[in-house]
């Protein structure tokens, strides 16, 4: 099934208010890639100002994160409606970083992609192994077993994306072969048709994460059942994603 690519930047925790003139100038560029829809994810605190900037372009506007409940003594958490209420439509849950460095569980992460759907958020899903799970021959055992565990009740085409993230090629420079990554995806799609339904689970986006750049996003994106890229470093210059996105 063809489907039309995501490509979606995720910027961690860097960005302030002068940053939005980059958000502007990818969305303004979004026009001209029609066959491609784009979303940025800026820290919290520039949601509701790069909603506002880029209203009436075709760029969306995600968060990096959620909590599980609506509202409530939660010091320091976002909840998926004040993302919405932010002029959000897309949440990344489950990013290897908040894995790794806030101890969040797969039963976590689909806690989380519920409290997106129920707001109509779309979850972008992120999945992937460490170095050392790769080098004992795990890889797909692992992303197998974080997407079931993570994947909320209500997942299809139209509410969940997966973001394959090998995580020693995030901020790294490497990336796996593209033979690696296309049986990463196969393997992923083939579970996905399984647990949800060749009509729910064919139409899922599974983008791929991890040092992704202009030079070598043509390749990645250009792999079967590869539908987008979540992109770190590269999205925070307007040439760099855009040039990934005019790739695909
Ligand atoms: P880089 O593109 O900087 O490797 O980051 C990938 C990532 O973690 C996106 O979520």
């Amino acid at each position: 099934m063809a489907l039309k690519p995501l490509i979606a930047g995720n910027w961690k925790m860097n960005g302030v208010g002068a940053s939005l003139d980059e958000a502007r100038a990818i969305a303004e560029g979004a026009a001209a890639l029609t066959s491609v829809d784009l979303l940025l994810c800026p820290p919290a605190t520039l949601i509701g100002r790069m909603a506002a900037r880029c209203a009436g372009t075709p760029l969306a506007i995600g968060g990096q994160d959620c909590h599980t409940e609506i509202a409530g003594a939660f010091t320091g958490d976002v909840s998926a409606a004040m993302l919405a209420d932010a002029g959000a439509s897309h949440v990344i849950v489950g990013h290897s970083e908040r894995r790794t460095l806030h101890g969040e569980t797969s039963a976590l992460v689909r806690q989380k992609a519920e409290a997106a759907l129920a707001q109509g958020l779309v979850a972008i899903i992120c999945i992937g192994e460490t170095l050392a799970e790769r080098e004992a021959g795990r890889t797909l055992a692992v992303v197998i077993d974080q997407l079931q565990a993570s994947l909320p009740a209500g997942a299809d085409g139209h509410t969940v994306v997966i973001a394959y993230e090998p995580v020693w090629a995030i901020g790294t420079g490497k990336t796996p072969t593209s033979a690696d990554v296309a049986e990463v995806h196969a393997g992923l799609r083939a579970e996905l048709v399984r647990l949800l339904g060749a009509d729910k689970g064919a139409p899922v986006r599974l983008l791929y994460g991890g040092s992704v750049k202009p030079s070598n996003a043509a390749e990645l994106m250009a792999l079967p059942d590869v539908n987008g890229a979540l992109v770190g470093g590269a999205s925070l210059k307007s040439a760099d994603f855009l040039a990934i996105a005019a790739a695909v």
